[in-house]
Order: C-alpha cells, then structure tokens, then sequence
C-alpha cells in the first residue's frame, strides 16, 4: 500500500495532515512511499507470510486496571501463526492508531512475545488499526471495528 512515511524514524502516518512525527518527534519529514506497508487481500487465498505477519485483535472490556474507570482493552498478536521473535528475525514494533490517528508505538526486542496492548478509555471507539514492523518482511496492517 502507498503511505506517509516519516523519513527519519519509518512511521506510517494513516492521517496525511502530521506535521510532526508522534514516534521519533521530527518536523515536516512526511513523504510519500510505495509499498509503505502489506495487507491482506481479501480476494486472494492467504499465504504463510501473510499468516505469521497480520496482525489478530482480541479486544476485552473492563480490565479494572484504572480503578473508577471504564476502559477497553485492545490486545494484538502478530499473527494467526505466532511470528519468531530471534534476534535476526522479529517483530520490532507494535503502532496502534484510533480513526488513522496515532495512539500508541509499542517497540520490541527479541526477548518478547510479538504482542502489545492499548489501554483505551471507554469513549475512544472507532476502527482500531494496527501496523507492525518485522526486521525482514516489512510493515503489515490490519484494522478492527469497535462499536
Ligand atoms: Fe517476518
């Protein structure tokens, strides 16, 4: 997929409006790229890369992590097929965005699941979207709706 890339860090802005880079903090260093980032073709059978990189949502209500609160947790697993996670081939970040607006970058070293989660209020509803990056295969995005 073509995206707004920030030039200095490689995060993918789903917005096209920032003007700074909510991850690394730079000005004014969006650009255009092709193949920014993979998603799954509906319409095509899914192949293995494709399951070991698409990132899955398992979204639970009320933690009770903030007490007095209502929230929403949304967990993500990359991927259907859970990816490796060695040091010279892994999942080196989560990026969580709310209606394309950025949330949360979640980033990784080997000695880790390939997993995050976003800790939301109650009131942020919306299409949850999610790029992760793998040191070897790219950036690959999935979204989820939550009503
Ligand atoms: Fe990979």
């Amino acid at each position: 997929m073509r995206g707004v890339v920030c030039k200095v860090c490689g995060y993918v802005s789903l917005s096209e409006n920032d003007v700074k880079c909510p991850v690394c903090r730079s000005r004014n260093v969006f650009g255009i790229k092709e193949n920014a980032y993979k998603m799954l073709d509906v319409e095509a059978p899914i192949g293995e890369l494709e399951k070991k990189h698409i990132p899955v949502f398992t979204i639970v209500e009320e933690c009770g992590l903030i007490s007095g609160s209502v929230c929403l947790d949304v967990h993500v697993k990359i991927g259907e097929v859970t990816h490796s996670m060695f040091p010279e081939h892994f999942i080196s970040e989560i990026t969580f965005y709310i209606n394309n607006r950025f949330v949360e970058n979640v980033m990784l070293t080997s000695n880790v699941n390939p997993a995050a989660v976003v800790h939301l209020k109650d009131s942020m509803r919306g299409k949850i979207q999610v790029i992760e990056s793998c040191n070897l295969h790219g950036r690959w995005f999935s979204e989820v709706d939550i009503k």
